[in-house]
């Protein structure tokens, strides 16, 4: 893994444009309520919304590109930065900070060479704190993209990284 830094610009990578009308024609039809799905599918293929993704969609459905850019700065699901291939999220919640999840951020921070919210340089990685994960009875909690790792400590974190690398 390439250490030091992180990346946090929009970096261009190469849109799919044909993919993106598919997106498109599947959830638009017509109603720009749908613009929600719309960007969740984007994000799900990029793993975060490209800029030239929004200005073609602003161009396709007719919609002006800062009302966009305002639903993906609302919600917090969506990232307008490139984010790693793997969403590392670290519990802060109160029954998770209690058991100790504050070392299991720093041995991760440690490990990867990165702050909170940073992204790894070689985009394997992406840290961010959250709040409450709803499965507190198993604090320390660890979410790596959808699975969740429970009860563990800052020795375990290593490991369950290594799984994703
Ligand atoms: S406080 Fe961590 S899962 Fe609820």
């Amino acid at each position: 893994m390439e250490q030091g830094g992180s990346a946090t610009s929009d970096q261009p990578v190469a849109i799919d444009y044909m993919e993106l009308d598919t997106i498109i024609e599947k959830q638009f039809h017509g109603d720009k309520e749908n613009l929600i799905m719309i960007l969740q599918e984007i994000q799900k293929k990029y793993n975060y919304l490209p800029q030239a993704s929004l200005i073609y969609l602003a161009e396709k459905i007719g919609i002006p590109i800062s009302t966009i850019f305002g639903v993906g700065t609302f919600y917090n699901t969506f990232s307008l930065e490139p984010r790693g291939k793997h969403i590392i999220s670290v519990c802060l919640g109160t029954a998770c900070h209690v058991r100790g999840a504050e070392k299991v951020r720093e041995r991760i921070q440690e490990t990867l060479h990165i702050h909170d919210g940073q992204t790894t340089e070689d985009m394997q990685f992406t840290l961010e704190s959250v709040r409450c994960l709803g499965c507190c009875s198993l604090g320390p909690v660890l979410r790596v993209d959808d699975d969740i790792h429970g009860r563990i400590t800052s020795d375990m974190t290593g490991k369950i990284i290594e799984r994703y690398n």
